[in-house]
């Protein structure tokens, strides 16, 4: 049975934590989905660690939705978030509405996740009211780095306290889960305290109920370097460097492919085969 919201809230008030990971393809996802874990992200960060843009606002609905499919061929059991992109929820309700809906139509998702406190917990509201779980972010959220910078947030008293009021307003509004990304850990804590549905941390200290990473980072994939919310766990990178390397060698000194990767056809059709050339 797939993953619920109503799962994840009693993870939440049973006190069991839950690790969260970023997917972008079907290969991923299945692994991801194989080993239980209970929520895969398509986030936008697919702009950065997949597609190569330097930002996230430059991915695209149809760059989202595109893999958000592949992401959900592949996850049977885990509950599936589309990240909606940069002004694809922004500009008013009914806008995000339309485009929340795609996520879950067009590509298999059961949830989204936006960014925004109090300013979208009327787009939170509108959406969650027809039928629509929605993931709410706050603390450092990447579509607007160009403003805030990409820093830890709610450092001062007045920065903190609107934080707690951003999350609160997004509980209230009915997202069933909130990303606190690179807020200091004992504010994550007040807020975790503070807030119905469970937070989901990155860059916030140990104390929120679930934690989420980028695949890429964990896994070692992208580049070298590691943020510092980040713990690289193996380096695939290195893996896969080798595994080229070894491939061309072998090309280039013939020892790949070997007998045993090809097929071979009867001597006699061969030999009537070149009596006619
Ligand atoms: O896009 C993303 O991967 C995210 C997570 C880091 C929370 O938003």
């Amino acid at each position: 049975m797939r993953v619920s919201v109503q799962d994840l809230q009693a993870l939440k008030d049973r006190g069991e934590r839950f690790a969260v990971l970023t997917a972008y393809d079907y290969p991923t996802a299945r692994i991801i989905d194989e080993l239980g874990i209970p929520v895969i992200l398509v986030g936008d960060s697919l702009a950065n660690v997949v597609l190569g843009y330097d930002s996230t606002v430059f991915v695209t609905m149809d760059e989202m939705l595109h893999h958000t499919k592949a992401v959900t061929r592949g996850a049977k059991q885990a509950l599936v978030v589309g990240d909606m992109p940069f002004m694809s929820y922004q500009t008013n309700p009914a806008d995000a509405l339309t485009n929340a809906a795609r996520f879950l139509r067009e590509a298999g998702a059961q949830a989204v996740k936006i960014e925004g406190g109090e300013v979208m917990a009327e787009t939170v509201r509108v959406l969650t009211d027809r039928g629509i779980p929605v993931m709410g972010h706050i603390g450092y959220t990447p579509q607007s780095s160009y403003k805030i910078g990409r820093r830890v947030q709610g450092r001062s008293l007045e920065d903190a306290r609107k934080l707690v009021r951003d999350a609160q307003a997004l509980d209230e509004a009915g997202a069933f889960a909130v990303v606190v990304e690179l807020v200091p850990t004992e504010l994550a804590k007040v807020i975790t305290d503070r807030i119905k549905v469970p937070t989901i941390g990155i860059g916030a200290g140990p104390d929120c109920d679930a934690q989420v990473q980028v695949i890429s980072d964990i896994l070692g994939i992208y580049t070298d370097f590691v943020p510092r919310h980040a713990k690289r766990f193996v380096k695939l990178a290195d893996a896969m460097r080798e595994g080229v390397k070894g491939y061309v060698a072998e090309v280039m000194d013939g020892s790949f492919p070997a007998p045993e990767h090809g097929s071979s056809m009867e001597e006699e059709v061969l030999r009537e085969l070149l009596k006619d050339l």
